[in-house]
């Protein structure tokens, strides 16, 4: 083992949030010092790792240039090991899951991290999991995975480097920024990860101008809006132009034609006319803007013209350039080469309350409802309250889905009522049960939040607990994320186990892909 005990050493980054804002100042305070060191001939000799134990993999499933070529030449300057695994002719094409392949690269090297690219979206928190696990098991350094954009999800490493742009184009100047965010908002991680990375800013207004079909999905809008960003959205460049509060920092998108269906292809043509910058509108910028772009740009139709190119507008050539010094620093955190220096608040972990049960007062009476067959229930339990006041169709299913997820195959009854306002309610009786496992209470609120568990003995309701929505629905057969590009979604075979953590009173969001369900869409059953 190296000596190295950086505090980031090991940490993941599947998104942007993994560093915490302090972090990702520290981030760019560094990357700031280091280009200038080197911009001065100097040779950064304190970013250096020089360690050939350690390995840094870069591992693309997907095209890239800019970002591959950035980290390979940033893990060449940190003097690391660096393979770039070639995942063309791997054993992924034999069905090997992805853990099985990283815990094989995993085994050459003392120390590494990886960088990651693929479709499958939350692929690095998913392999963090899954080779923390083994790390601990087999008492060895734990592996870093760096997020090199995955799917239509997160690119936390560009953000870094379009912030340290940012930051760089205002002096360094961290109060406010005004932004527009145009192209393709609704495929470009790019433009996603800009809902938390912006937040190093006090304060940021954000005009997204991108027609409908092309519009920054719902929960990256609320997601900017709950970080206090101000948001204006514009259909088109055009309409945005004659708003008259035009930003003088932009940031251009290309349409990701790739990731299209065909009934939005069909239509790239106008989709492209909307966000494409033309000659007539140069006059209507602020005096100074600048423009950015993560690239590659369309060489037939770029939303970005070549007419711009020698134009100061021009950010993105050295924006791009900045990947390079924001990388270093990256796999100097991460290896545990820096941080001594770092001040401020770290990323906390997020605990979660097993607080889904409350005890209840119990009604001494036995309602007449809980019964079975014609008897009230003498001993047993009795789960009351099933979906009260929802629709008597959903009541059915839910106490239906109860019976069957719980595997509740014994003597009993069930039965669907009033509840007290006026509406209806379900319940089940169950008079040859008489102990609920920890596993099975939380299955039941996790199915029937609301819902109370009734112990009955001699005909008196002895104990009631009152159980309300978990704030994590993990580890259970009948859920699964049904984005068909996240990596735990059942049709890759990557063997993810799903989860869940609750936002608000019943959204849950994957911890994967981060995609938000509606609480009844987790559920298979
Ligand atoms: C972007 C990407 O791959 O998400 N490019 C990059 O990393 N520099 C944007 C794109 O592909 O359009």
């Amino acid at each position: 083992m190296s000596g190295r005990k950086g505090p980031f050493k090991g940490r993941t980054v599947a998104v942007v949030d993994d560093l915490s804002l302090d972090e990702q100042r520290y981030l760019y305070r560094k990357a700031r010092e280091l280009k200038e060191e080197l911009r001065s001939g100097g040779e950064g000799r304190a970013f250096r790792v020089d360690d050939r134990d350690y390995a840094a993999y870069l591992v693309f499933m997907e095209d890239s240039t800019r970002t591959k070529e950035s980290f390979r030449n940033a893990a060449k300057f940190c003097g690391c090991r660096t393979d770039v695994f070639d995942t063309a002719t791997s054993s992924f094409n034999k069905n090997e899951s992805i853990v099985d392949t990283m815990k094989m690269l995993y085994g050459y090297s003392d120390e590494s991290c990886y960088v990651i690219r693929s479709k499958l979206e939350g692929v690095c928190r998913a392999l963090d999991d899954a080779l923390g696990r083994y790390a601990e098991l087999t008492g060895r350094a734990k592996p870093a995975f760096i997020n090199a954009g995955d799917g239509k999800h997160e690119h936390p490493t560009q953000e870094f480097l379009d912030e340290f742009s940012f930051l760089e184009q205002l002096g360094w100047r961290d109060e406010r920024i005004h932004l527009a965010l145009t192209g393709d908002l609704y495929h470009g991680r790019t433009a996603h990860s800009k809902a938390d990375g912006l937040r190093v800013f006090k304060e940021a207004k954000v005009d997204l101008v991108a027609p409908e079909l092309l519009g920054m999905p719902e929960h990256y809008v609320d997601k900017m809006r709950d970080n206090g960003y101000e948001v204006t959205c514009f259909e088109s460049l055009d309409e945005y132009l004659a708003s008259g509060q035009v930003a003088p920092i932009w940031y251009f998108t290309r349409l990701q034609l790739e990731r299209m269906g065909e009934s939005v292809l069909e239509k790239s043509k106008l989709l492209r006319e909307a966000v494409t910058f033309r000659k007539d509108m140069l006059g209507k910028l602020p005096e100074g803007t600048r423009f950015y772009h993560p690239l590659p740009r369309d060489r037939l139709s770029p939303t970005n013209p070549t007419f711009l190119d020698e134009l100061p507008l021009n950010g993105w050539d050295g924006q791009s350039a900045n990947g390079y010094w924001t990388r270093i620093v990256l796999i100097g955190m991460v290896s545990g080469l820096l941080g001594a220096d770092f001040e401020g608040e770290p990323k906390a972990e997020r605990r979660f309350e097993d607080d889904f049960v409350a005890e209840a007062a119990p009604e001494r009476r036995v309602k007449p409802e809980y019964k079975v067959g014609i008897r009230p229930v003498e001993e047993g339990i009795v789960i009351d309250h099933v979906s009260s006041g929802q629709p008597i169709g959903e009541i059915w299913g839910h106490v239906d889905a109860i019976r069957r997820m719980l595997k509740l195959d014994v003597r009993g009854s069930h039965g669907v009522y009033h509840n007290n306002q006026g509406t209806y309610k379900g319940i089940i009786s169950l008079p040859d049960v008489t102990s609920f496992g920890g596993r099975e209470l939380k299955k039941l609120a996790a199915i029937a939040p609301g819902c109370t568990l009734n112990l009955i003995r001699g005909h008196q309701v002895a104990k009631k607990y009152r159980l309300s929505m978990p704030p994590r629905i993990y580890n259970f057969d009948e859920i699964s994320c049904k984005n068909p590009s996240c990596v735990s979604h059942p049709s890759h075979l990557e063997g993810i186990a799903p989860e869940f953590t609750r936002k608000g009173e019943s959204v849950f969001v994957c911890r994967y892909c981060e995609r938000e369900h509606r609480y009844r869409e987790i559920w298979d059953v």
